[in-house]
Parts: C-alpha cells; sequence; structure tokens
C-alpha cells in the first residue's frame, strides 16, 4: 500500500490570536465530556490487535499505562489478553471494539462477554470485512508468533489466524471469518446490547447521517491508518463534513495521525469531540512496556497543553473553529 493517508500536520495550519492576553499560568483544563462520561483530557486509546507483538504484558501494559492518567482504552476484539483481563488490570471504565463475525452465535458471545466485562461502550469497526492489501504482510506471511493466540476468538471457537502457503493469514482468516455488515446489522447489534455502539471507519457526510439514522451514539471518523483502501480521503480532511452532517446528534471522535498536540488541537477544532492515538503508543509499548506507554501520552498531554496556552484556550471548549487557517 502507498503511505498512510491520516492527518497531515503540515496542510491544516493553526491561525493563533495574535494577542493572546487571557490564558492562565496553570495547566490548562483539558477535561471534558464524551458519550455523556465525563474525562480527563479529549485522548483516547485507538483499538488494535496483537499488542503482545511489541511487549509480553500487551493489552494489559496499555491498560494500565493509560488507567493511570484516567484516559479511556479501546480494547480491540484481536487482542492477546482476554477481555476479562485487560478489563481486570485497572479500574478506569474502557470501551470495547467489535468485528462481527460470520458466526453470529459466536459474535453474540463476545459481546455478552464484554458487557459482563464491564465494558461501557461497543466501538463497531465497518470499514474491514476484508484486510486490505499490507504488502509487508503479504511478504513476511503475517501470522502470530509461536505462543500468541487471539484470545477472545479462542475463546468462542472462531478459527486462529494461521500462516498461508503465500500470503498475509490475517488476511486470509479475515476472508473466512468475517461478515460484511449491512446497515440493518446495526439495529442486530442493538438488539442484543444495551451497550452504546459507535461506528469507527466513517469517512462520508451520507454515511454519518446513516449511522445516526441506525441509532449509532457516536462516530468515529477513520480510515484504519491508511490501512485498508489505498488513497481512501485523509480522516482529518473528512472530519469537517461529517461533524456538519450529524449536525451534533451524536459525539464524533476522530484517529488517523494523531502525532503532536497540535493535532489534537486541530481535530477539536474541526469539530472532533475526542481523538484515538493508535501506532505511537505501539512504538512506546515496544520500546518500554508499560513506562513506555506512559511516556508517549504524557509527551502528547504535555504539547497538547503547550498548544492550547499558545492558542489563548483556557479549556477545551474554547477550541473554536476560526483556529484552523483558511485562506
Ligand atoms: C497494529 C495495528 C492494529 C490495529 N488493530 C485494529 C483492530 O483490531 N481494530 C480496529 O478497529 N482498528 C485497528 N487498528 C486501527 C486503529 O484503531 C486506528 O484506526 C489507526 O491505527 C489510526 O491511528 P494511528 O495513525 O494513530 O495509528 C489497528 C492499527 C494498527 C497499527
Amino acid at each position: 500500500m502507498r503511505a498512510a493517508q491520516t492527518i497531515k500536520s503540515h496542510f491544516t495550519t493553526i491561525a493563533p490570536h495574535l494577542i493572546v492576553s487571557d490564558y492562565g499560568t496553570d495547566a490548562r483544563q483539558m477535561n471534558t465530556t464524551i458519550l455523556g462520561d465525563a474525562m480527563p483530557t479529549p485522548l483516547l486509546i485507538a483499538p488494535m490487535a496483537f499488542m503482545a507483538m511489541a511487549h509480553s504484558d500487551g493489552e494489559l501494559a496499555v491498560a494500565r499505562s493509560a488507567a493511570k492518567r484516567g484516559i479511556r482504552m479501546v480494547v480491540s476484539t484481536m487482542g492477546n489478553y482476554t477481555l476479562e483481563d485487560v478489563a481486570a488490570a485497572s479500574d478506569t471504565p474502557k470501551w470495547f471494539q467489535l468485528y462481527v463475525y460470520q458466526n453470529r452465535d459466536a459474535t453474540s458471545q463476545i459481546v455478552a462477554s464484554a458487557e459482563a466485562a464491564g465494558y461501557q461502550a461497543l466501538v463497531l469497526t465497518v470499514d474491514t470485512p476484508l484486510i486490505g492489501r499490507r504488502e509487508g504482510d503479504v511478504r513476511n506471511r503475517f501470522h502470530l508468533p509461536n505462543g500468541l493466540v487471539a484470545k477472545n476468538l479462542a475463546k468462542v471457537q472462531i478459527e486462529h489466524i494461521r500462516p498461508t502457503h503465500d500470503g498475509s493469514g490475517l488476511a486470509a482468516y479475515a476472508a473466512a471469518q468475517r461478515y460484511n455488515l449491512k446497515w440493518e446489522d446495526i439495529e442486530w447489534l442493538r438488539s442484543i446490547t444495551k451497550l452504546p455502539i459507535l461506528l469507527k471507519g466513517i469517512l462520508r457526510d451520507d454515511d454519518g447521517q446513516r449511522a445516526v439514522d441506525h441509532g449509532a451514539a457516536g462516530i468515529i471518523v477513520s480510515n484504519h491508518g491508511g490501512r485498508q483502501l489505498d488513497t481512501a480521503v485523509a480522516s482529518i480532511d473528512a472530519l469537517p463534513e461529517v461533524v456538519e452532517a450529524v449536525n451534533g446528534a451524536v459525539d464524533v471522535l476522530v484517529d488517523g495521525g494523531i502525532r503532536r498536540g497540535t493535532d489534537i488541537l486541530k481535530a477539536l477544532a474541526l469539530g472532533a469531540k475526542g481523538v484515538l492515538l493508535g501506532r505511537p503508543l505501539l512504538w512506546g509499548l515496544a520500546v518500554g512496556g508499560e513506562a513506555g506507554v506512559g511516556q508517549v501520552l504524557d509527551l502528547l498531554l504535555t504539547e497538547f497543553d503547550l498548544a492550547m496556552a499558545l492558542c489563548g484556550c483556557n479549556s477545551v471548549d474554547e477550541i473554536t473553529p476560526d483556529l484552523i487557517f483558511r485562506r
């Protein structure tokens, strides 16, 4: 695939106020409310599969590190630890990311387990019925290293990701097991859970509107980090029109290429209620486990605080659309 189509910091430019007169000398107020829940920052952890490939503590390390900062983690279906173990790793509320499988009973069991384990929302990923052509995975014939298992799938007897004779084992697994969602399936999912459902992978205004019509409680504008459809629109470019189409009916979040505090500020100025952070956490995890994840989070939040200060924003409500340079 070509380079990820994600947030392009240098194309979305901030126009700070010339005279910044009224920001305090203390840290800015980053707290916000998403889906009715108070959160200390607008930053969440994006769902990512197989974290134990980066560090043996995998999802547990990320959950603990996020919890120390009160940050919500969206836990992937494709974890190397069970969703129960990740839930128990910290007290901070978490959301659960769901893929729908052709085996509906298995999917229902996963949903029931997530609900029983105390997850507070479901994030239904809608852009991955098949895996994009990830040439690295094809070349390396991607499969899980010996000893690592996709534990939530193993529990419901969904076939493992196995080595293939050629190509990506992950792509072969998805083609065999995943279900190609239709809009009416959202109603099916709503009928089997009380949890609010966010749709992750929306990139168009009409789909944003349909998501609301089908009862989504929130939307995550995402192109899966540019890892699905080559040349798909960058999520930051798609964000404003989705926000406009949804017109405040539900909260809209965004992920893809959040790398700097200024990226968080720009996403909020363009109408996102929150942002999800992906790959940088895996880099921190690989280098330093739980502490490495913490360093990445702290770096980003410190940068975000500074960006707010330099834009004259004392609280996230003061991050307004006029901060985006449009001429
Ligand atoms: C290694 C890896 C695994 C991922 N696994 C999942 C997953 O299981 N479910 C999902 O919805 N998204 C998954 N994603 C996509 C992320 O949630 C997110 O949309 C994407 O990485 C964009 O954020 P980033 O640019 O900060 O990495 C994965 C991304 C990566 C890099």
